[in-house]
């Protein structure tokens, strides 16, 4: 079907414009029938401008919402009174002498026009009606966005002699601490390729090649538990050079990513603060300081640790858990005074939720009369309640100086096993910032998480697991502690972490085929699983390979990291919910019997 196409986009009328005859294609946006005259908000990818119809020339009953136009018309001037300021083109409307509806519009699943209602909508009939939901404009400028991100990101490397390279999706299981999306191979039933969960072997290999300096825009499959932060298919920056140390790649990433945020935050005008140069934390810091390896750095309210001071209290929940070999640690919530009991137990009951058995607390009163039963200390502090009452004057002072109080706190305490605490008081601690409003979402604090251990103690596998993964290299000062002691061994590994998320891994690799081989031995690979599943890479290292490393930034990370979101999903054009579900194909879905057959595949 023929039809009239634009001579300007909507979004670009201006006043200037006034006077002349133009033709604009788009989609009714919203529509508004004043009786005497019809109003049309018209859309295309470049913004919004309001068209007149004078039904006395033109009927425009079949405009509805959504509809496809072309249309011809002169573009008018407003009055000074129905000028609207907040459009780009609000000073101007389009007089419509003639249009053509080049597709209809059944009544709409959901109002695209209206941001507000579209807030409450279910998510998930937004994803199945995915192509209506990504023509509103503050859906599509995330893609905008999202397109300038990646194309800053190649620029940035392609300027410092990298190569982009694509590497196989049909493939081999690479481990990357998740199980693989398997393919059946129709040739030879019973055998299947893998999905990549990165392309972390082929990368290595293509330092073998000597290319040096490698990176992708990758898109990594892994079929794990769905959270807020990730999906079954994501989008990776992955990168790979040679001859480096790990000093290198901290500076190459750390010049990325402050370059590129700062300037998409200037070109689409994101408002956040300019991103600080990173800062830096070993992995024992990060879980003794915030209790965890991805801590969120835009507010302090450290981690404070009373184990000494109350190894040998009358309180037995302390005493015990250091008796135990436990530690008693806590978080300070400023101006938690004002929190009443049952507020109090909610938190417990929020720490609960995390594993914790308990969570006891008392606060820092302001003064001798800041409600009942206050307790003067002889460091000229008040505290009262909670378990106060059962901690000596010496106590309750090593405490108070231990978690650097301050009047007005509510002190919050675990007893626990050192790592089965870390993980409520880091989530404990950024509740108590979220509740305070230190978790300001136009600051990205980016930082380092470096040396994390190479392995640690699985104990349902009765195994040791990487913690990275089996490629990566253990300190050279560490490997003599390989066998003997190998949960001390330190990698040169390092994350990356914004606002208490993970952004990156990397490490340097091993590069030698002996040291691999020793590595796959303690994560309990025997030699012929070596042979048959990592042949390949410890053959290549036989051939010259260079000393390397890499980084993996997540893009899709990246992109709710620049716009607040909370949810992946929304940063991903077609994005699976729940286990893996794609609403708007409707896919996984059944096969036809005769592809089950031509594969070799039955039920069971
Ligand atoms: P890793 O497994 O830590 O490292 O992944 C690197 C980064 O990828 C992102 N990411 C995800 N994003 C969305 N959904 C997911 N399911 C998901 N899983 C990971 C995160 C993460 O920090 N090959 C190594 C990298 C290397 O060593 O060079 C790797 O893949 O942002
Ligand atoms: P209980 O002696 O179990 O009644 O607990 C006394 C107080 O200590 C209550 O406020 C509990 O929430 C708290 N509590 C119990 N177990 C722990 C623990 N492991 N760490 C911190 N507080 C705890």
């Amino acid at each position: 079907m023929s039809f009239a196409q634009r001579s300007h986009t909507c979004g670009e009328i201006r006043a200037e414009h006034a006077g002349q005859t133009v033709v604009l294609n788009g989609w009714a946006h919203k529509v508004r029938d004043l009786g005497g005259v019809t109003f049309v908000d018209l859309r295309d990818r470049s913004g919004l401008v309001q068209l007149l119809i004078d039904p006395a020339k033109l009927d425009p009953k079949d405009i509805r919402n959504e509809c496809c136009l072309s249309l011809e018309g002169v573009v008018r001037l407003r009055s000074e009174q129905t000028r609207n300021p907040k459009m780009p083109t609000g000073d101007v409307e389009i007089e419509v002498t003639g249009f053509q509806i080049l597709s209809a519009a059944k009544p709409l699943p959901f109002p695209v026009s209206d941001e507000d209602q579209m807030n409450s909508v279910n998510e998930e009939l937004r994803i199945k009606y995915r192509y209506l939901d990504l023509r509103r404009p503050s859906m599509s400028k995330k893609f905008a966005l999202r397109a300038a991100a990646i194309r800053k990101m190649r620029q940035y490397l392609d300027d410092r002699g990298f190569t982009e390279i694509e590497t196989p999706i049909f493939t081999k299981s690479t481990p990357e601490g998740a199980r693989d999306y398997l393919v059946p191979y129709r040739l030879e039933p019973g055998k299947f390729y893998a999905l990549p969960q990165s392309p972390q072997q082929y990368k290595q290999m293509l330092m073998v090649a000597g290319l040096e300096r490698y990176y992708q825009v990758a898109r990594c499959f892994r079929d794990e538990a769905q959270r807020a932060d990730r999906q079954p298919e994501f989008t990776q920056l992955d990168l790979e050079m040679s001859f480096v140390k790990q000093e290198d790649i901290l500076e190459l990433i750390e010049g990325l990513c402050v370059n590129v945020t700062n300037e998409l935050n200037q070109e689409f005008d994101l408002g956040l603060q300019e991103v600080e140069p990173f800062f830096r934390l070993t992995y024992q810091e990060s879980m003794e300081r915030f209790g965890c390896d991805k801590p969120d750095l835009r507010f302090g309210l450290e981690l404070f640790d009373v184990s000494d001071v109350v190894a040998g209290s009358g309180f037995g929940v302390f005493s015990g858990a250091v008796e135990a070999g436990g530690k008693v640690r806590g978080v300070r919530y400023p101006g938690g005074i004002v929190l009443s009991r049952k507020d109090v137990s909610g938190l417990e009951d929020f720490c609960k939720e995390f594993g914790a058995k308990g969570m006891a607390s008392f606060y820092v009163a302001r003064s001798a009369d800041d409600g009942e039963g206050v307790m003067a200390l002889p460091n000229g502090m008040f505290v009262r309640g909670g378990c106060s009452k059962f901690l000596s004057e010496a106590e309750l002072v090593g405490i108070l100086t231990a978690a650097q109080a301050e009047p007005g706190d509510l002190l919050c305490f675990i007893a626990d096993e050192y790592s089965a605490g870390n993980n409520v008081l880091y989530r404990l601690r950024v509740e108590i910032g979220e509740r305070c409003g230190l978790r300001d979402p136009k600051i990205l604090r980016f930082g380092f998480v470096l040396d994390f251990p190479l392995v640690e103690w699985n104990p349902e596998g009765n195994r040791w697991d990487s913690v990275h993964h089996p490629f990566t290299s253990p300190k050279a000062e560490d490997l003599h502690l390989l066998d003997s002691d190998p949960g001390k061994v330190r990698a040169d590994c390092y994350d990356v972490v914004c606002n208490g998320s993970e952004w990156a891994s990397g490490s340097i690799r091993i590069y030698r085929p002996d040291v691999q081989s020793r590595v796959f031995e303690l994560l309990g690979i025997d030699e012929a699983r070596q042979q048959e599943r990592f042949g390949h890479i410890l053959e290549a290292f036989q051939y010259g390979a260079p000393p390397h490393g890499g980084i993996a930034p997540g893009i899709d990370r990246y992109l709710m990291y620049l716009l607040d979101e909370d949810n992946i999903r929304e940063v991903i054009a077609f994005p699976k919910v729940g286990g893996g579900y794609d609403p708007f194909m409707d896919a996984p879905s059944t096969i036809d019997p005769q592809q089950w057959a031509e594969m070799g595949l039955r039920l069971s």
